[in-house]
């Protein structure tokens, strides 16, 4: 029994040693590879950096602390089927050229992105998940997932109140183009590298265009939370929420004043108006107007559906999408949908 179960324990330890030399025969495939390709024509996979050289004019991003900042798994993923993460690029001035309003972007400069077969780009994500010469800025970083924000705030952060926008994608087509975009970021980076970045681009790359800004600790957290946001299912279903929640909001700011506090039209402005706001509550007359009733007349104001000129046109100011929050959220007010006869929504 004793010498079966050395046998046994034997067997475990050797296939243990075959596993890690088989991984860590990966990552030497994996550098073999690197090499025999080229990769190192646009990476700098050595962690030299010439500080006389203008260290930006690169033609791919740094992958020589690769282990610090990017989840392994997704690295292989990308490697089969890289899709664009700089929408210009390793740097945008190579791919920029003037335009009639603004300046635009060179497509035909911008090449795909060479693709590895699955083994090979499983040999690659492991030997790049070897190069971590940045430890130590990873470890100084605390990466807390409950410090979060709801979508809406986390948005206005990201956009005016830092003006990151101005440089990323929070979703496809949406935001600047000089950065990567970050609605995949969740999949791609260790949050530790987003706060770590945040905090300090230059100890990353002393030479980058992302400027440092000083944001308190619990500002940093509450951005990597958003960023982790933006490319999960959660964050959209909150984002629906936060249209709902911009219903309230836009009621609050633009209705309010007449139709009052309550939605019951009494607002401040209600005082001398011949027509008194309508009472939102009344579920008795809601019951009788259809949606696309309610809509026209937010969207084109009361005379467009020959009610008083009093209840002002809003499409100038809020789109579609809002009106229609604006909707439901007077069915809501009115605890009641439409009852009619013409079977209308
Ligand atoms: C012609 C230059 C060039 C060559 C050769 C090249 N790459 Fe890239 N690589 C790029 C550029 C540019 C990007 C950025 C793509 C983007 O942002 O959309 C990139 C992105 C990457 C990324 C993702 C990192 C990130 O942050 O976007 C990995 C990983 C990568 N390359 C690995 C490789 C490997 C492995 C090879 C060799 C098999 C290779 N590259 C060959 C230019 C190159
Ligand atoms: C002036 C343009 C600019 C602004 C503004 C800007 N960034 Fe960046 N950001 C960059 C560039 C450039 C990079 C790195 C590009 C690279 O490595 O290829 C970057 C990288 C990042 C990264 C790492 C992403 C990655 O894929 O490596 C994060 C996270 C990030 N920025 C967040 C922010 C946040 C949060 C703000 C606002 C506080 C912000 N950025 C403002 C240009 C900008
Ligand atoms: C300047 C005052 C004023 C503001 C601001 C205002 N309303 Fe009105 N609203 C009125 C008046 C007055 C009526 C009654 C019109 C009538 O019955 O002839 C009315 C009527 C309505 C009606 C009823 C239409 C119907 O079918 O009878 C809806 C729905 C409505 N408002 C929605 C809104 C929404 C949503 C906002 C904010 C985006 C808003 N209103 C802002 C004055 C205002």
């Amino acid at each position: 029994m004793k010498y079966m179960l050395r046998i046994l324990s034997g067997t475990v330890a050797v296939v243990g040693l075959l596993w890690s030399v088989n991984a860590s025969a990966g990552a030497a495939q994996g550098f073999k590879f690197m090499e025999k390709q080229g990769c190192t024509a646009c990476h700098n996979i050595s962690g030299n950096v010439n500080a006389k050289t203008v260290g930006l004019w690169r033609k791919g991003p740094d992958l020589y602390y690769a282990g610090d900042k990017y989840n392994q798994n997704w690295i292989a993923t990308w490697l089969q089927k890289p899709t664009r993460i700089r929408p210009s690029g390793a740097f945008y001035l190579d791919h920029t050229q003037t335009g009639v309003k603004w300046n635009t972007l060179r497509q035909d400069s911008l090449k795909p992105h060479v693709r590895l077969s699955a083994l090979d780009a499983k040999n690659v994500a492991q030997a790049l998940s070897e190069l971590r010469s940045k430890d130590q800025l990873i470890e100084a970083e605390h990466y807390n997932p409950d410090i979060t924000v709801p979508t809406a705030l986390g948005d206005m952060m990201f956009d005016k109140v830092n003006g990151c926008l101005a440089c990323h994608s929070i979703e496809p087509n949406y935001g600047g183009l000089s950065a990567p975009e970050l609605y995949t970021a969740a999949a791609r980076l260790k949050p530790e590298y987003m706060l770590s970045y945040i905090r300090d681009p230059q100890a990353w790359n002393h030479k980058t265009w992302m400027p440092t800004r000083e944001l308190s600790e619990e500002d940093m957290q509450k951005t990597v939370n958003y960023i982790i946001s933006l490319g999960s299912d959660k964050s959209r279903s909150m984002m629906k929420n936060a249209v709902e929640q911009s219903a309230a909001t836009n009621y609050r700011v633009y209705c309010m004043q007449c139709h009052g506090i309550s939605g019951k039209g009494s607002g401040i402005n209600s005082r001398d108006m011949e027509v008194p706001p309508r009472n939102h509550s009344d579920s008795k007359y809601l019951k009788t107007r259809t949606n696309a009733e309610l809509f026209k007349a937010i969207k084109e104001g009361g005379a467009s559906i020959s009610k008083s000129a009093l209840m002002p046109p809003w499409g100038g100011t809020l789109s579609d999408a809002e009106i229609k929050g604006l909707v439901k959220h007077i069915r809501k007010l009115c605890k009641c949908g439409f009852e009619g006869s013409n079977n209308q929504q």
